[in-house]
């Protein structure tokens, strides 16, 4: 088992911009995400317990990048599910889960499917984290992924996205993208707790928290909401 390497991040970015060219709508990027986005992404992880596992999806994994930080956030009894809609992305991480020290230490707790979030059934989760596109997706397709993620939360559970800064000047090139942002700013309203704009990404990225709130009777972990910038474009 190794740590990635400069050769194995290398590859990983070969792998991405392959992706990309072959399908670009829905891989949505021509990088993974850097470490600092991945920190955010995951920064409302906390390990349960035995007696309290957490469950976690992470919805759009592409080649784990987000993953790897995600892994090191989950206590001994977690379990995640991975759902991916790439094929080479799914035999990428099905190789990592096996290779990378980081993903193998979580193997056994971990499910990785292949398909489309939306044809999924899903579980019951403490957190998901999304690296979908939603801007390229058609907008009664972000209405029903964010109706469907949100449905799957657990009182007091947290749904994290990204969406990338200047996503306004992709509206100019594919006019489609506003109304889907627009769709997307309307499902996430009632329920956005925080976002914050990481400036070190390449390219720079908005984060949201999204909250559903915990019953009044339920000590779920569910902490105040706050924001760490105002909120911003989705
Ligand atoms: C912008 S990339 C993010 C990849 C990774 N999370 C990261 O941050 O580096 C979007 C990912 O979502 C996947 N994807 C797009 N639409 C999807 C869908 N409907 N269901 C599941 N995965 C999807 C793409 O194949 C790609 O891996």
């Amino acid at each position: 088992m190794t740590i990635p390497t400069a050769p194995a991040a290398l590859a990983e970015a070969m792998a991405f911009l392959l992706q990309f060219a072959r399908t670009a709508r829905t891989t949505g990027s021509l990088v993974p995400s850097g470490a600092a986005l991945s920190r955010a992404l995951t920064r409302h992880i906390r390990p349960g317990s035995a007696h309290r596992p957490r469950a976690v999806l992470e919805v759009g994994p592409g080649t784990g990048a987000v993953t790897r930080h995600l892994a090191q956030r989950l206590g001994p009894y977690d379990t995640l599910e991975l759902v991916e809609a790439n094929g080479p992305f799914v035999d990428h991480l099905a190789s990592a889960l096996r290779h990378d020290t980081r993903l193998a230490a979580i193997a056994h707790r971990t499910r990785l499917h292949h398909g489309f979030v939306q044809d999924q059934r899903l579980g019951d989760y403490d957190n998901i984290v999304c690296g979908l596109p939603f801007a390229n997706l058609p907008p009664a397709q972000v209405k029903a992924i964010v109706g469907q993620l949100l449905s799957s939360l657990r009182p007091g559970g947290r749904l994290s996205f990204f969406s990338y800064v200047g996503g306004r000047a992709g509206q100019l090139l594919d006019p489609g993208q506003a109304r889907s942002r627009h769709v997307l700013r309307e499902a996430i309203a009632p329920h956005v707790v925080g976002s914050e704009i990481v400036l070190s990404n390449l390219p720079p990225a908005y984060v949201h928290h999204l909250l559903v709130p915990a019953r009044a009777d339920c000590d779920c972990g569910a902490t105040a909401p706050s924001s760490r910038t105002p909120a911003s474009p989705a």
